[in-house]
């Protein structure tokens, strides 16, 4: 495994190695131009930096804690497992880092309203937060299945005064609030911002809400070197377009010891039709703007996804993902819906801590792992969020696990 050479940046077409890129329709090769432009201003505008990280800090709690699982890592046996604790953020995951960088960004380019695409509802309630603190209007495509799922946060979103529009198409998934999400900005390009949830979708997104989401990393690396004095041997964070895990993995990236695992959901399990397993089990092909893995057919159809959890059924994964599975720099892996349930309920028991379903597959995979290491070594996973948005599919699925027992 080697980092040498790797590119951390998208080059100048929007590219991380062969992925990336715009495939959009005419209409919104401006406004991205216009994006990508107002983006690198805001960047290198002092001004703007500290008016995010004041937020961040004031207004979202940062820096999230880093916590030793002590009960886990002694009933495991193996090595230390640590947590960053996405979940304390305000709104309960790390969905707010983002939203408030592009809400910032939004505002300073004069737009006035927001649209945003969301499956958990994580990441419209992260906008429809934003948009209430700065004064803007805001419209939340969010797929009919996710708004069954998700009932308390489409209440949050509407409570916030965002306007939730469900999605009918399709799978009634992200998939489908994404294309509705794009149809709509593409007619409204002039006064909207649209506020991508995820390190997807046409450059400049993938490289910005990477951008965005480095602090978890970042903060993460600095706390564990003062806590043990050395970097952690495993990272592993949970995959759905893939936010969360370039935030944590960025940090890392050039440290060729550390091994970075993403986790991907195998919903029934990968070798049945039933998965959101992008990276494991799909090809390159074009989705919602860029060049990456998706779950397609052999005409190129894109093939529904499936998760137990909503902020991971989705049939894409951001661009950067696809290159580094391709470098060899980062493993990914699956955990089934099962394994996820299982990993609730053993944070639950044995730390006091509900994770959100999609952390949950990252918990499972650091379960299997911390298990065949040694007391000395160092496994960090991002906890990217909370589940109490999550307890009647978590409910459903345990009553499910138990039955099939039985
Ligand atoms: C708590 C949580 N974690 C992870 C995800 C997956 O998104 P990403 O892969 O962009 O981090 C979501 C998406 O809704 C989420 O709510």
């Amino acid at each position: 495994m080697s980092n040498v050479g790797l590119q951390e940046k998208a080059d100048k077409r929007g590219r991380f190695g062969s992925f990336g890129g715009r495939f959009v329709p005419e209409t919104l090769m401006n406004a991205l131009l216009e994006l990508e432009a107002g983006y690198r201003e805001a960047l290198a505008d002092h001004a703007f930096q500290t008016e995010l990280r004041r937020l961040l800090t004031e207004y979202s709690g940062r820096p999230t804690p880093l916590t030793l699982a002590e009960n886990l890592t002694r009933s495991i046996g193996g090595a230390k497992i640590y947590l960053k604790r996405e979940d304390l953020n305000h709104t309960g995951a790390h969905k707010i880092n983002n939203t408030l960088g592009q809400g910032l960004l939004a505002k300073r380019m004069g737009k006035k309203k927001l649209i945003a695409e969301t499956g958990a509802g994580q990441h419209g309630v992260a906008s429809a937060t934003v948009a209430a603190l700065l004064g803007l209007e805001c419209r939340v495509f969010m797929g009919e299945e996710d708004v069954r799922r998700q009932r308390l946060n489409v209440f949050r979103m509407e409570l916030l005064g965002a306007e939730v529009v469900p999605v009918s198409s399709g799978t009634r998934t992200l998939k489908d609030a994404t294309n509705e999400a794009i149809r709509h900005w593409v007619s409204h390009v002039e006064d909207t911002f649209y506020l991508i949830g995820s390190a997807v979708g046409p450059h400049p997104y993938p490289e910005m809400v990477k951008m965005f989401q480095r602090v978890i990393g970042d903060e993460a690396r600095a706390q564990l070197l003062e806590r043990e004095g050395r970097l952690p041997d495993e990272v592993i964070a949970c995959v759905g377009g893939g936010s969360n895990a370039i935030g944590m993995f960025t940090a890392f990236l050039s440290d060729n010891k550390v091994r970075l695992t993403g986790v991907e959901a195998a919903g029934a399990g990968v070798d049945t039709d039933r998965h959101a397993a992008t990276l494991t089990k799909g090809s390159p092909g074009v989705l919602h703007g860029s060049l990456s893995y998706l779950l397609q057919n052999e005409h190129g159809q894109v093939l529904p996804a499936h998760s137990i959890s909503a902020g991971l059924d989705y049939p894409g994964v951001g661009p950067e993902h696809a290159y580094l599975k391709e470098s060899g720099r980062v493993r990914y892996t699956t955990a089934t819906d099962q394994e996820a349930l299982v990993a609730v309920q053993t944070l639950c028991q044995q730390e006091g801590i509900l994770p959100a379903l999609e952390s949950a597959h990252a918990i499972a995979e650091a379960l299997k792992l911390a298990a065949n290491r040694s007391h000395q070594d160092v496994v960090l996973v991002c906890l990217s969020g909370r589940g109490d948005k999550d307890v009647e599919s978590i409910r459903q699925g345990l009553e499910g696990l138990h039955d099939e027992s039985d």
